[in-house]
């Protein structure tokens, strides 16, 4: 069985509750997943700061774990990606939309992790977070370099993981925006929601772990025969929807089936398991 811990939105900064990130860092060690997944949003700024203590924090993971990582858009410079946007600069806006994020936590901005076993999985990066670029406008205004999209370049490096992948290891993307409408929001995050779904359906696909939304959901959509499960973790953070508490998932996968159990911040107790969904695994009932 492949465990896999997945948080999002902690935003360091502000925003960051310390006896929350406690209580996350107690569950990783209590679960001992086999990787601890971590879709963006690590910051609220983009400051040094904020990104010195993300790091310390993850590495904290480490101990316990491997961890992925990939940016959100709070993660990104606006100004490298109005520079890059404008064709001011080029690389050089590129490489500076990213420094922060790639100083103190990773080059990689598509990274990939393997979690051997029987069934084992792939957890493949893609980053959403472009900033204010073409791929990301929309005719709403405020959602201007919020909003995400999934590009050509990104997906290759989705389809490289899995192609690296043992042939039986359950396919996860890890993306930062939501391509399903948050229940309170109303939003979703991602420029090309269909576009990107079917890539990621294509490539095998069976699970799509997001955030950005701040609010947890679990969905199947019918972008594959056995249906795509996309899972939305939700912040650990005080930048709450609509009452919700802090959450995160913990996915588990075998042979037969993929669960979600989100665990959800009681205060003062902790995290806690408040829901769980399960699904057939797509493979599962192909062999049936
Ligand atoms: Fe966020
Ligand atoms: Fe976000």
């Amino acid at each position: 069985m492949a465990r896999i811990l997945h948080t999002s939105d902690l935003h360091f900064g502000r925003p960051a509750v310390a006896e929350q990130l406690d209580s996350l860092k107690s569950s990783i060690v209590e679960l001992a997943p086999d990787a601890v997944a971590v879709s963006g949003d690590l910051t609220q700024r983009c400051s040094n700061s904020e990104f010195v203590k993300a790091r310390a924090y993850l590495d904290e993971f480490r101990e316990t774990a491997p961890v992925i990582v990939i940016p959100g858009n709070h993660d990104v410079r606006w100004i490298g990606a109005v520079a890059r946007n404008l064709d001011v600069w080029r690389k050089t806006a590129h490489e500076f939309k990213y420094s922060k994020y790639t100083r103190h936590i990773s080059s990689e901005l598509n990274p990939s992790l393997e979690i051997p076993g029987t069934p084992g999985a792939v957890i493949a990066g893609c980053n959403t977070a472009h900033g204010i670029s073409r791929g990301s406008l929309t005719h709403r205004m405020r959602d201007l370099g919020v909003i995400g999209h999934v590009n050509q370049r990104d997906l290759r490096k989705v389809e490289e993981a899995f192609s690296r992948a043992a042939q039986d290891a359950a396919r996860v993307v890890m993306i930062h925006h939501n391509p399903i409408r948050g229940a309170t929001s109303g939003r979703h995050g991602l420029a090309n929601t269909k576009q990107a779904l079917r890539s990621f359906a294509t490539l095998g696909t069976e699970l799509v772990l997001c955030g950005h939304d701040h609010q947890e959901a679990v969905h199947t959509v019918e972008e594959s025969e056995g249906g795509l499960v996309v899972s939305t973790a939700g912040t650990i953070s005080n930048r709450l929807r609509a009452g919700r508490p802090s959450s995160f998932n913990l996915v588990e996968i075998d042979h037969r089936e993929l669960r979600i159990t989100t665990h959800s911040w009681r205060n003062p107790e902790g995290f806690a398991p408040s829901r769980e969904y399960s699904f057939p695994r797509q493979s599962a009932s192909r062999s049936a």
